[in-house]
């Protein structure tokens, strides 16, 4: 099995979820052009992200990631950019509290493009066309021609993911994310929100931390890390000609690695072992995650494990458990137990959106209950088994968006069409998302009191 690794040896393997370009003469063209260009992010900020995530796997931090199910070339702006930063870092900085140790933060943006779909084809009354496979790959109208897989979408697809990621870093380096400005981040439609008065004592309680720290000499002036924040981008490594043509070596330590984004992972249905997504990305040296569904069974997930982590280092590999709130019970344990008898290191994140979509009014959705019932599951679970519950991986906005039921504001069925605006799956909002990040914060710190009690007594 382990035979020589190149950019390009996923294309002697089978593979899953391939569009169907009409001129292949014009996509290879494009992917000549892609292969020019500069690399979006750089192999010593992966190595940054891996060394974060080893110390989550070793029960030392917490892994926060979220963002669209789809970035659109349609809802991409500066104000959209904002928006999602500012929910993420106000719920980074809640989890941070909670969980009394360092959140680890990565987006799933600046590269989440490509979708995978569950049926090649979309049927509406009589007519039947190719699905929409995202902005990457095709248009979502419902028109022969938007359907059609066009390469020059992956140019624009490149291009705005090269200018949101300009943008956070300034958002992440320049200032914005500086703790000073904690209460600044509720500005927006989270103000008036349910969330609104927890949050504000919060930031209370961290200005007044800072106030205290400033006169004893700990300024952001002096102390970098309270004015700056470290933020990667990750996405579904799905098309892999894209990812390939991004694929460098880096020239300090001889390696390959992908440059469309600091961490990639495996989606749910392109995860067989002698298959092309797994081979492309067993040999690039970012870190990656691996979705890890109901149908995966405990020996096929020891064998990916040991093709994507054949060295066994820390911090390599997230398992991104996406079970349902109604199976995590069942699935969870049997792969926790063979990891942990097989002394794997691995993340343990846990993705309550994928496995809790239902269709209501005609609209995909997600009861908010059941998002929380799941990582409820899944903290419960991971403390019965004595393993560290690493993370959460969720779909995001900043933006107040009614794709998801439930929440503090009750958002119910005939609420979903005010605000549906997501290109693929259901969102939580700014608010829910809020939401879900102090009950977790709860729930961390109810594990360190636990944990507490058992040192003391
Ligand atoms: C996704 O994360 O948007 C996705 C398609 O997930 P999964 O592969 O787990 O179904
Ligand atoms: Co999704």
């Amino acid at each position: 099995m382990a035979q020589t690794w190149t950019p390009n040896s996923w294309r002697q393997k089978p593979i899953q979820q391939v569009p169907d370009y009409p001129e292949l003469a014009a996509l290879e063209a494009v992917e000549a052009r892609l292969a020019k260009y500069p690399p979006l992010v750089f192999a010593g900020e992966a190595r940054r992200l891996k060394t974060a995530l080893a110390n989550v796997a070793e029960g030392r931090g917490f892994l926060l990631q979220g963002g669209d199910c789809a970035e659109s070339f349609a809802e991409h702006g500066a104000d959209t950019i904002r928006d999602f930063f500012r929910a993420f870092l106000q719920m980074a900085v809640v989890l941070t509290f909670g969980a009394q140790q360092p959140v680890v933060k990565v987006g799933r943006i600046a590269g989440q493009f490509a979708k995978p779909r569950s049926s090649g084809i979309e049927k509406q009354g009589d007519v039947t066309l190719p699905s929409y496979r995202g902005d990457i790959i095709n248009g979502i109208e419902f028109t022969e021609e938007a359907r059609v897989p066009n390469p020059e979408r992956q140019i624009m697809a490149y291009r705005q993911s090269a200018a949101t990621l300009n943008l956070l870093r300034a958002f992440a380096m320049g200032g914005y994310a500086n703790l000073e400005n904690v209460h600044q981040w509720m500005l927006g439609f989270v103000k008036d929100s349910p969330q609104a008065e927890r949050y504000r004592k919060l930031a209370d309680r961290i200005s007044e931390t800072m106030d205290f720290m400033k006169a004893i000499g700990i300024t952001s002036e002096n102390h970098p890390s309270l004015r700056e924040t470290d933020f990667f981008t990750s996405h579904e490594a799905l098309l892999l000609g894209y990812e390939q043509a991004l694929t460098r070596v880096d020239s300090t330590s001889g390696d390959w690695y992908a440059t469309s984004g600091h961490m990639i992972w495996i989606g749910d249905r392109t995860r067989q072992a002698d298959h092309a997504h797994v081979e492309y990305c067993r040999g690039i040296k970012n870190p990656l995650g691996l979705k890890c569904g109901p149908s995966l069974t405990a020996d096929g997930l020891l064998e990916l494990i040991d093709l994507l982590n054949p060295a066994n280092e820390a911090g390599r590999l997230t398992l991104i458990c996406r079970f349902g709130h109604d199976k995590v019970a069942e699935h969870l344990p049997r792969l926790i137990r063979a990891v942990e008898r097989e002394g794997k290191k691995v993340v343990w994140s846990c993705d309550p959106m994928h496995g809790n979509t239902i269709t209501l009014n005609n609209y995909k959705t997600r009861p908010f209950e059941r998002i929380l019932s799941e990582v409820e599951s899944f903290f419960q679970i991971h403390r019965a088994e004595g393993t560290h519950p690493g993370g959460i991986h969720i779909e995001m906005t900043g933006n107040d968006v009614t794709e998801c039921t439930g929440g503090a504001r009750a958002l119910s069925g005939d609420d979903l069409a005010d605000r549906y605006h997501t290109h693929c799956d259901p969102r939580l909002n700014a608010d829910q998302a809020l939401e879900l990040a102090f009950l977790l914060a709860e729930r961390m710190k109810g594990g360190r009191d636990e944990k507490k009690m058992v040192v003391n007594g």
